[in-house]
């Protein structure tokens, strides 16, 4: 009786010894984990918004702040005193990673895709597959790096510049030219929107089908990011950069047919980043139903992923569809209207960025993939 009301007695004395381990396990935990997000204070800002997404101006979240350009001017004032530089980009202090490289090298890409699971997955998640596909078009590629003078920058603020109506006539050129970095996606033209969307280009996001194929727009500045969505893409870019004869099967649209960018100019973007964008950013499932076509991500999605992983403050600029007004433009070339899109795939895509969201609505920018998901203000749209 005795020995068994000690045993009880050291049972409690143990339960409580552990109770304080814990507790100050959670509070060890708090305190890094309070710092860890200390120093992935975001700002994301949109430019170019109108107000048809009806979110709060600006909320914080986990120390992720959104921010909308209709700000009163007090917030403005906040947000540029808010402009500091950080340590280092969201993702690399997040996993704690000294170095993230967002684009694949010919020597290693079997090991980092080890490394990061990529193997596991198949296109355009993965290498799973396609890994022959990935050394042959990695063989007729001289670089993998971000460009030196992009490398050298210690702080780099970062625009993604998406291809909106709402940029038209808001004379940002100027703005956007002033990031260090500014990257855009497919086809959308510099020549002739100086004003509007300047006239740097640092990165520019494509795939075959969307790729620029008309001399006049090659700028020797640019460095071409290659989003591989099927195997056939990469054995696009080998033919392509072989001077060999292209074959146009398998596109869901007539792919370019020459190459204007030099290969010295070209990269292959890590499929990791494009799982991270629909796993981790639009939770989407894994697995679709067979009667489904999957979903992927858009372009832009992919671009504000990169952004993530090599900025250390990522801006936003025309990235909004006015969805109230039919008569609006699409794009901010072209004369496209909104009501056309909405004929077709309207556009909304609800992004997470750890547990804040926001809503970015954009249209026509990647694969005729549709997903479901309901934004502020806007009712639940089909799209993106
Ligand atoms: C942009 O400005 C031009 C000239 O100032 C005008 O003709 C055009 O209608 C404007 N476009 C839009 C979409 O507001
Ligand atoms: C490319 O960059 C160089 C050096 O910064 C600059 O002088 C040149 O004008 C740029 N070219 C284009 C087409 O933007
Ligand atoms: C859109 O344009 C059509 C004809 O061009 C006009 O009848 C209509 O009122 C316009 N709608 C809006 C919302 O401006
Ligand atoms: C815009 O419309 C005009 C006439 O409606 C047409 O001639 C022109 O080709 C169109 N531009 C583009 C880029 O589609």
């Amino acid at each position: 009786m005795l020995l068994c009301k000690e045993h009880t007695h050291g049972l409690l004395v143990m339960k409580r010894i552990l109770l304080v381990f814990i507790l100050a396990a959670a509070v060890m935990y708090g305190i890094l984990h309070g710092n860890l997000w200390r120093n992935n204070f975001y700002w994301i800002s949109f430019y170019g918004q109108t107000s048809s997404v009806r979110a709060s101006p600006s909320y914080v979240t986990s120390g992720v702040t959104i921010s909308y350009n209709q700000l009163p001017p007090t917030a403005v004032k906040r947000r540029n005193a808010l402009d500091t530089c950080l340590l280092k980009p969201a993702f690399e202090s997040l996993l704690g990673v000294d170095k993230i490289y967002p684009f694949l090298c010919a020597n290693d890409f079997i090991r980092v895709a080890e490394f990061q699971g990529s193997n596991k997955f198949e296109l355009p998640y993965g290498i799973k597959r396609a890994e022959q596909f990935f050394r042959l078009a990695l063989s007729r590629l001289q670089n993998c790096g971000l460009s030196s003078e992009e490398d050298s920058i210690p702080c780099r603020r970062c625009v993604v510049v998406g291809n909106g109506g709402v940029l038209r006539n808001k004379t940002l050129g100027e703005k956007i030219d002033s990031y260090d970095v500014i990257i855009r996606m497919n086809n959308g033209p510099v020549i002739g929107y100086e004003e509007d969307v300047g006239r740097r280009t640092t990165f520019r996001l494509s795939y075959p089908e969307s790729i620029f194929s008309d001399p006049i727009h090659y700028d020797p500045n640019t460095t071409v990011v290659l989003i591989v969505f099927k195997p056939r893409d990469l054995k696009w870019l080998w033919e392509i950069l072989g001077g060999q004869k292209i074959s146009t099967k398998g596109f869901w649209k007539k792919p370019a047919l020459n190459m204007i960018y030099k290969s010295s100019q070209i990269r292959i973007l890590d499929p990791s980043i494009t799982r991270k964008a629909a796993y981790e950013w639009l939770h989407f499932p894994t697995r679709f139903p067979k009667k489904e076509k999957p979903k992927h991500p858009t372009t832009g999605l992919i671009a504000i992923t990169l952004a993530f992983h090599i900025c250390h403050e990522v801006h936003l600029a025309g990235f909004k569809y006015d969805f109230n007004d039919r008569n609006s433009s699409l794009h901010y070339y072209g004369n496209e209207t909104m009501s056309q899109m909405m004929q077709e795939t309207p556009a909304c895509l609800q992004l997470r960025v750890n547990s804040a969201s926001c809503c970015l609505c954009q249209a026509g920018l990647a694969l005729p993939s549709i997903t479901q998901c309901t934004c502020a203000g806007t009712g639940t749209r089909r799209g993106l």
